[in-house]
């Protein structure tokens, strides 16, 4: 497995591919990788014969009171768990100023509206940042398919949105979130958790879960249907428990059949903030 770190390396290689006749699928993270970052990259090499894993810590996506100083780093750990999957061809791991070669950046892309729900209510200029980010890697690596965890749900459908609108020639794929056995989903900030704090953390699923249920049972109403996964959360510190539509993020009143659905949730536990969420076709 290689190791690149500029913009011209990583297109010369990838252009190399490509006149051999190979595909490139990027895995674009910010490292601290888990099981659900290899399900990524799995999921990466079934689609396409090499695999560009990216780690790079943001900057753009958080805001001036979250964690991006202590965002957990360690691309050597990341190399070394990659290197045990044996998947990934190149770990792409660029500086700030190969991807944001003028700072203070001035060029956004933003996805207008579809950041008005969910995370994007409170974490304002998150997914400008995200977008933005992800457009960047993409005109640097130029892959034939993206891969992203679908526990970020919303940043998904914003980031297709977004590669519909420019006319990227890449592919997104999502991949079903990894759990652990009690239905928690994976995420590099479970690492914040207090013990007490994980296990109350089993709420976010049994609310989403609930959520399902009531959905694939024939509930219609959307207030009724938040208000089951609110009694799930009950007791924690919540941010939001909705039900918005998946082509614009934009929450529904009353469902109505065939409609696609995420119901979504975010709870702070200590200086951790988690989310989950269930897509569901209404029947
Ligand atoms: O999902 C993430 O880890 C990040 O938001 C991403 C897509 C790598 C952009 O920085």
């Amino acid at each position: 497995m290689i190791q690149i770190e500029t913009k011209a390396d990583i297109q010369g290689r990838v252009r190399e591919w490509k006149r051999a006749g190979a595909t490139t699928a990027l895995v674009p993270t910010m490292g601290a990788l888990h099981e659900g970052h290899l399900a990524l990259v799995e999921c990466a090499a079934q689609e396409a014969d090499q695999v560009v894993v990216s780690i790079f810590v943001n900057p753009t996506q958080f805001g001036p009171n979250e964690d991006f100083d202590a965002y957990p780093r360690n691309v050597s750990s990341d190399v070394d768990m990659l290197k045990a999957q044996g998947l990934a061809s190149c770990v792409f791991a660029p500086g700030p100023s190969e991807v944001y070669p003028a700072w203070p950046n001035r060029t956004w892309v933003d996805v207008e509206g579809m950041d008005r729900t969910l995370c994007g209510a409170s974490r304002q200029g998150h997914f400008r940042g995200v977008v933005t980010v992800v457009a960047r890697l993409l005109a640097m690596v130029q892959p034939d398919v993206a891969v992203f965890g679908m526990k970020d749900a919303q940043q998904f459908f914003i980031l297709r949105r977004m590669t519909e609108d420019m006319g990227f020639a890449t592919r997104l794929v999502g991949v079903p979130t990894v759990r652990e056995q009690d239905g928690l989903a994976l995420s590099s900030r479970n690492r914040y958790l207090s013990e007490e704090d994980r296990y109350r953390a089993r709420a976010l699923y049994a609310a989403v879960q609930s959520a399902r249920a009531c959905i694939l049972g024939g509930e219609r109403r959307v207030d009724a249907i938040e208000r089951v996964m609110r009694q799930e959360l009950e007791g924690t510190r919540m941010d939001y428990a909705s039900i918005v539509d998946t082509s614009l993020l934009m929450p529904v009143n009353e469902l109505t059949s065939g409609m696609e659905v995420l119901a979504a949730v975010a709870v702070h536990f200590g200086s951790a903030r988690l989310i989950d969420n269930a897509l569901v076709t209404v029947p």
